[in-house]
């Protein structure tokens, strides 16, 4: 093995930093900038010279109710003449390193090459789907709508009404991130400034504001293909499907050429719920995944706990039992309690004592898809990728990890909206 440093980057390093950068993504264009503070952006040198660079952006998410402390890996590149030598993994160690100092409980990317970060414990949440709903379908389900709807054009004076629906919205989800004032400030700059054919409009319904919409009109004529509009965000409190035919209809009308409305991605639940009850179907989107690993089992399960403790009564409730059983987790051997006594869950240090209580062993990628519901407890036993002793305990852990709503939605470009809130400075 060569010798393989990495290191926080300096000011000396920018020239040869954005060398790299540019090599590895083949793009003369490609930079990492704004960069975060330097203890954020990480440089890997063999033998003295400048051959890795990535960076850590620090982010609040949302996981349903609750707010975890995050870390989005951004430009991950090694020098092309010095690929498979380990200089990516080892960047990545010292990415692991960073993410636990700053207590950066969960880190999140979306990258072209999953295999690459599966060997270093993430895992891919997402399974990309736009849901698309034609013409004919919106103007049925618009039938049903009964009541008066109006598009009113948005206006930057009302973001922090925007910013309010939008974090309502996203506190239901697994992964969106966190919307405050600035945050929002961002992605209006983005939205209110784009071409022509975006849109942004206001939802109101028998005269009151019920959300906001914004997407755009496909203005690229492909032999054959016929035009949709697609929806960027759409942010209510509730989904009602003949409420989405009629906003849908009313968008449809701008042109009779426009034949569907999709969705896009990162559509919430509801929404796509809403979708395919009106007839939309679901196409799975190719290109890049979403991967998340949790880097602190100990503060994410501290930061979710509240999110645990209903379904933990719902499973008491089911099972006619009065007391749950304590569980010690053991991920990859780093080990915490929940202590489930009285139907509350307490996140205690594994190190502390834990008699007689069940353990359940798992991988680190395996937790990733527990948690979001991807895979239950019990089928990790059977398929022998897990252990749980005692066996009886699994059927409370089933219950305590139902599938959650997962939607990965960020700008990474945006991570100075969450500096303060942190506690991060320049
Ligand atoms: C992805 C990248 C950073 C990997 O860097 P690296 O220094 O070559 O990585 P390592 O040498 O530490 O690789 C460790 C192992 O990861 C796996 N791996 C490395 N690159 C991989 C790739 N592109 N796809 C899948 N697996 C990969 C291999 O198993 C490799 O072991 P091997 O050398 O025995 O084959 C590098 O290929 C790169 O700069 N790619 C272009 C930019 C890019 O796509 N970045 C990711 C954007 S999210």
């Amino acid at each position: 093995m060569s010798n393989i440093i990495t290191r926080t980057y300096e000011p000396r390093d920018e020239r040869a930093m954005n060398e790299v950068i540019q090599q590895s993504f083949k793009n003369p264009n490609a930079n990492a900038y704004p960069l975060p503070p330097s203890r954020f952006v990480v440089i890997a040198e063999l033998d003295g010279k400048v051959v890795g660079h990535t960076s850590i952006r620090p982010m609040l998410f949302h996981v349903g109710g609750s707010i975890v402390r995050a870390g989005i890996l951004h430009m991950v590149g090694t020098d092309p003449a010095h690929q498979h030598e380990g200089i990516g993994h080892a960047m990545l160690d010292k990415v692991t390193e960073i993410m636990r100092a700053e207590r950066l409980a969960i880190s999140l990317l979306e990258t072209p090459v999953p295999l690459f970060y599966r060997l270093k414990n993430w895992e891919v949440v997402s399974d990309r789907v736009d849901v698309t709903v034609p013409r004919a379908a919106v103007e049925a389900g618009a039938a049903k709508f009964k009541g008066t709807l109006e598009l009113r054009d948005g206006s930057l004076d009302r973001l922090a009404v925007y910013a309010g629906t939008r974090e309502r919205m996203g506190s239901k989800c697994w992964f969106f991130v966190h919307t405050n004032g600035e945050y929002m400030k961002l992605l209006a700059d983005k939205m209110f400034h784009g071409s022509l054919v975006e849109f942004f409009y206001e939802i109101w319904l028998g005269g009151q504001y019920k959300g906001y919409l914004f997407g755009s009109r496909d203005i690229s004529i492909k032999e054959g293909e016929a035009l949709r509009i697609t929806i960027k965000e759409l942010a209510m409190d509730a989904y009602d499907p003949a409420t989405i035919a009629a906003i849908y209809k009313e968008l449809l009308s701008f042109d009779d050429e426009f034949q569907a409305v999709g969705a896009g991605f990162n559509v919430v639940p509801g929404l796509a719920v809403a979708m395919k009850a009106l007839g939309g179907t679901d196409v799975k989107v190719g290109g890049n995944v979403d991967m998340i690993r949790i880097n602190m089992v100990r503060e994410f399960f501290k930061a979710i706990r509240g999110q645990l403790e209903p379904a933990l009564a719902g499973f008491l409730r089911k099972a006619k039992q009065k007391e749950a059983q304590d569980v010690l987790l053991d991920v990859d051997g780093e080990r915490v309690v929940l202590s489930c006594k009285g139907g509350h869950v307490v996140v205690n240090d594994g190190t502390s004592s834990c008699d007689g209580c069940a353990t359940f062993s798992l991988a680190r990628t395996d937790l990733a898809r527990v948690v979001t519901g991807l895979v239950a407890p019990s089928v990790l036993v059977t398929e022998g990728k897990a252990r749980c002793e005692p066996r009886v305990t699994l059927a409370q852990l089933d219950a305590v990890f139902p599938p959650r709503p997962v939607v990965i939605n960020y700008s990474n470009h945006f991570f100075t909206a969450h500096a303060g809130e942190m506690g991060i400075e320049n």
